[in-house]
Parts: structure tokens; C-alpha cells; sequence
């Protein structure tokens, strides 16, 4: 894959007035009263960045951006205000989006070097800004051969902590723990990016076991030969239309305490159709137009893999990536075709389009025999679950409320939107098959939970929660700290869940 260049982020202190920077970016309240650096920075103007920023009509509303030119009155050339909202509304997301708001107006305006300055108390603050930043600084342009010569790339974004903040050790490690959890997401972004006649199930295990070593993780690649005797009929079926043959990656974080080492793992599945053509079941041409992005659940997995690595938890954390191209040929699986899993439950094939479930099923029951404390499954399964929810929403299914209520937290902690939708089993009779044990395929209606009642018939007793990401997987549009394109998401959703346990030594 090609590199993408990220600038360097740092703490630094010392009043923004005398910051040295091509762009300061100032967060600025919906306030009637400016405070902080925004009014420091105005005065040394003479009152001159409020005077312009209300003529223009700037009022510190989330959605709004104001660039002063400071013509050599101050060492920045630029301040940009990025509005925050009123003060009792604002949160940590907030912040995240106005900061990523404030580093692309900045790269807009050819900046090398920014400044952010903190805002509140950075305790809280630090963080999201931190985070907002390194995410909205994101940009997938390799591939690009025009225009790039008026591309200046962004080398240096410094973090001005408020006046009188000193830079601590905890500040270091919360600074430390947003760029390693903001390097998996945007790691995760750009494979999901990548077109799929580059990453195939074959380059993304390249791709994976790169990854695992560089960050001392255990790795297992299996090929189509191994999944065969690995009786993963589903799965295999899948993958046997296409030249690009399916692989199975397994990822692996163990802690180096012997005890730890014991303890039950956190599994994670992830759904690797690194193209989804639909298969025999053909898609539409507008429909498949961004059927690459049908791996994003094992991206997130790999991205967790690398937090849990930095993060070493006193649990091991383990990744499968179930990788397959879904293609159409004379080799393709059939309508019709009556696969045997590893369950040994069988399935009748009533639409190859309906592959991630029998991906996901085999994988998971294979996740589900080293008995898993906690077993999630990211997929970008069903365009039901977008039709239900969107294109910012992801859909959560679990047989445990209490993982279900864990995930919610972690998801709020981290600023990415999840909705419990129901595992019931009012709609199962639609799975009802007459040669085989079910049918991969319902009726339309309810399509996301048909998808959760499947995937529930390979995971036994485990928790387990299904995470649908069709939606978000992808952002229609630029937005906040996210630009047109792969999100990332499920990648700081899981940080901060292995976080949560980690803390609470689970
Ligand atoms: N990968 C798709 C789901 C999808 C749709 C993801 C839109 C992102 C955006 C999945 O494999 C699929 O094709 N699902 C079918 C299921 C149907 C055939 C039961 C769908 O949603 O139409
Ligand atoms: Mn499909
Ligand atoms: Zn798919």
C-alpha cells in the first residue's frame, strides 16, 4: 500500500499570542463573552477577529469556520475560529469535529505548521482535540497524479495547552494513547480505500501480517486448501468464484503475564469481502459501485488489534479476518447450492448476495471454540441496516445486554453513533428452508435482523454482539473530523472498549 504522510503532533505551552505557526486555530464558544485564547488573540488584534468575524456573520455555531489574515500583526499568518456551540452543549465530540474542522480549513490554506489551542480544561479537552485533529488531517490522494503540486503537506501540529496548564505526564500518555488509536483508524480508512483490484483477500493477509509484526502480534494465514479441511464449507463456497482465493487471517495479542495469558480472549470477527460483486446474484452497477468497502469490519479488527498491542491489555485479544472476493464465474457458488458449514448445520444458498452471513457464520463458530469472554463481530452486512439507520449510524445486535450496554458506553466514550436494534426471533420462519437445515436469504423487510438471526445460529453460548456497519462504514460527504470516504469506524469504539476492560482489569 502507499504511504500516507501524517504530521507530527506535540504538547507545547506558552501563550497563543506568541505562537509560531502558519495557522492558529482558536475554538470559539457560541458565547456572548469571548474567553480563553480566542480573547487573547483578539486583543492582540485590537479587537479586530471579532469585529471581522461578526461582520461576517460568525457566531461560534458548530457548523461555522472564520480565517482572519493577521498581515504580520501576529508570528501566524493565519487564525481560523472554529465555532463550538453553546458552552452547556459542549462535549467531547464537539470538540473532536470542530477540531477537525479547524486542521482542514488549514490544510486548505496551504498551511505547513498549525497551532490548536486547547480549550477548557485539557484534562478533558486534550483528547478530543487531539483526536479530532489527527483524524481530520486524513486524506487518501496516492493515486492522485494532477493538482498535487498545489498540495502543501500539513508537517507539524502543535497542541498550545491553556495559560497556566502545565504540560504533565499524564497529558504525555493521553496524547500518546489518541495517536496510537487515531494511526489504527486511519490505517483501517485507507485499506478500506484501496480499491479492490489492489487489496485482494491475498494482499490484505500481506497487508495484516505486516501490520502484526510491526506491532509484535502473533499472525495465521490460511488459504483456500486449509479452509477446506478446516470444513468451513460457507466460507469456502464464497470465495470459489474468484481467481483472488479466500484466505483466513487470524491475529493474535497475548500478554506476556503467564496468568493473563490465561485469561478468556476477546475475539473479534471481521467481514473481509474485499469486493462484493453479489456473485451470481448480481448487484446492480449502482449498487456495487462501492462494494470495496466490503471488508471495513475486518479492517476495524485489525486497527483493534494494533490499539490492543499498544494498550496490552490483562487479556488476550484475538482478530479473524475472513477475506474472500465474491465474484461471479463459472466456478461461483449457486443459487440453489446446499453448503455444509462447520457447524455442520446446513444452508441453502437462495442468494449469493447474502455471502457475509456465510462468512461470518463459519468464522464464528470457529472464534467461539476458544471460548471467548466477549465475542463482536463488525460487518458491513446488510443494506437494511442503512435504509434503517443511515449513513451515521451503525446498527448493534447481541444476545448479552450487558455486552450490548458496554459497547454502547464505549461507543459514546469514543464519539461513533451505535443503536441497539432487536435479536428477536419473530421473523426466523423466513430462514425456513425445505432441502437444508435454513436458507441464507429472508424477505426484504427487516433485512439487517434477518442478517443477526443467522449469524446467532454459529455463536452457541458465547456473548456475542453483531455490529452492522454498512452505514458508517462509509461517509457520503465531508463532515467534522471524517471526510468523504472510509471512516474507520469501529476502530475507536473497540479502543475504548479494551480500554474499559483493561481498566477494569477484566
Ligand atoms: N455488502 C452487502 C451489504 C451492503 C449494502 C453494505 C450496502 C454496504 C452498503 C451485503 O453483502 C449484501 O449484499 N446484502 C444484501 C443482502 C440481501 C441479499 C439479503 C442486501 O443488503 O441487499
Ligand atoms: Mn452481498
Ligand atoms: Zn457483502
Amino acid at each position: 500500500m502507499p504511504d500516507t504522510t501524517t504530521p507530527r503532533f506535540a504538547l507545547a505551552s506558552g501563550a497563543p499570542a506568541g505562537t509560531r505557526a502558519d495557522v492558529l486555530v482558536l475554538f470559539a464558544e457560541e458565547a456572548p463573552r469571548p474567553n480563553g485564547a480566542v480573547a487573547e488573540i483578539n486583543k492582540a488584534l485590537s479587537g479586530q477577529l471579532l469585529r471581522a468575524a461578526t461582520e461576517e456573520g460568525f457566531r461560534g455555531k458548530p457548523d461555522q469556520t472564520f480565517v482572519l489574515h493577521t498581515h504580520g500583526r501576529l508570528p501566524v499568518s493565519r487564525v481560523v475560529l472554529v465555532g463550538t456551540g453553546p458552552r452547556e452543549r459542549t462535549d467531547a465530540e464537539s470538540l473532536r469535529q470542530a477540531a477537525g474542522r479547524g486542521v482542514k480549513a488549514a490544510q486548505r490554506l496551504r498551511a505547513r505548521s498549525v497551532a490548536m489551542a486547547v480549550p477548557g480544561n485539557p484534562g478533558e479537552s486534550l483528547g478530543p482535540v487531539a483526536e479530532g485533529a489527527a483524524l481530520g488531517v486524513y486524506r487518501f490522494d496516492q493515486y492522485r497524479t494532477e493538482g498535487r503540486e498545489e498540495w502543501v503537506p500539513l508537517e507539524a501540529v502543535r497542541l498550545l495547552l491553556p495559560d497556566g496548564a502545565a504540560r504533565t505526564h499524564a497529558l504525555d500518555r493521553v496524547l500518546e494513547r489518541v495517536m496510537q488509536v487515531t494511526e489504527a483508524a486511519n490505517f483501517a480508512r485507507t485499506l478500506v480505500n484501496e480499491p479492490a483490484g489492489q487489496l485482494t483477500p491475498e494482499t490484505l493477509a500481506e497487508e495484516a501480517s505486516r501490520a502484526a509484526k510491526s506491532h509484535g502480534l502473533e499472525v495465521k494465514i490460511s488459504g483456500p486448501k486449509e479452509l477446506k479441511k478446516l470444513r468451513m464449507g460457507m466460507f469456502s463456497a464464497v470465495g470459489q468464484g474468484s481467481q483472488n482465493t479466500p484466505r483466513l487471517i487470524e491475529i493474535a495479542y497475548r500478554p506476556k503475564k503467564p496468568s493473563a495469558a490465561k485469561a478468556r480472549p476477546v475475539s473479534l470477527v471481521g467481514k473481509a469481502i474485499t469486493f462484493d460483486s453479489g456473485g451470481l446474484s448480481l448487484k446492480s452497477a449502482e449498487n456495487m459501485a462501492d462494494m470495496k468497502s466490503d471488508m471495513a469490519g475486518s479492517a476495524a479488527v485489525l486497527g483493534a488489534l494494533q490499539v490492543a498491542a499498544d494498550l496490552a491489555p490483562p487479556f488476550p485479544v484475538y482478530g479473524y479476518l475472513g477475506a474472500a472476493e465474491n465474484m461471479p464465474s463459472g466456478a461461483a457458488y449457486r443459487p440453489g447450492d446446499i453448503l455444509v458449514s462447520r457447524l455442520g448445520k446446513t444452508v441453502e444458498v437462495t442468494n449469493t448476495d447474502a455471502e457475509g452471513r456465510l462468512v461470518l457464520g463459519d468464522v464464528l463458530a470457529y472464534a467461539v471454540e476458544q471460548k471467548p469472554a466477549a465475542l463482536i463481530d463488525l460487518a458491513t452486512l446488510t443494506g437494511a441496516c442503512v435504509v434503517a439507520l443511515g449513513h451515521w449510524v451503525a446498527g448493534l445486535f447481541s444476545n448479552s445486554d450487558a455486552l450490548a450496554n458496554e459497547l454502547l458506553s464505549a461507543s459514546a466514550r469514543a464519539g461513533e453513533a451505535f443503536w441497539r436494534l432487536p435479536l428477536v426471533d419473530l421473523q426466523k420462519d423466513t430462514l425456513r428452508s425445505d432441502v437444508a437445515d435454513m436458507k441464507n436469504h429472508g424477505e426484504r423487510w427487516g433485512g439487517a435482523i434477518t442478517a443477526a438471526i443467522f449469524l446467532r445460529e454459529f455463536v452457541g453460548d458465547a456473548p456475542w454482539a453483531h455490529l452492522d456497519i454498512a452505514g458508517p462504514a462509509l461517509a457520503p460527504r465531508d463532515r467534522g473530523y471524517l471526510g468523504k470516504g472510509a471512516t474507520g469506524v469501529g476502530v475507536r469504539t473497540l479502543a475504548a472498549f479494551l480500554e474499559g476492560r483493561a481498566r477494569e482489569g477484566k
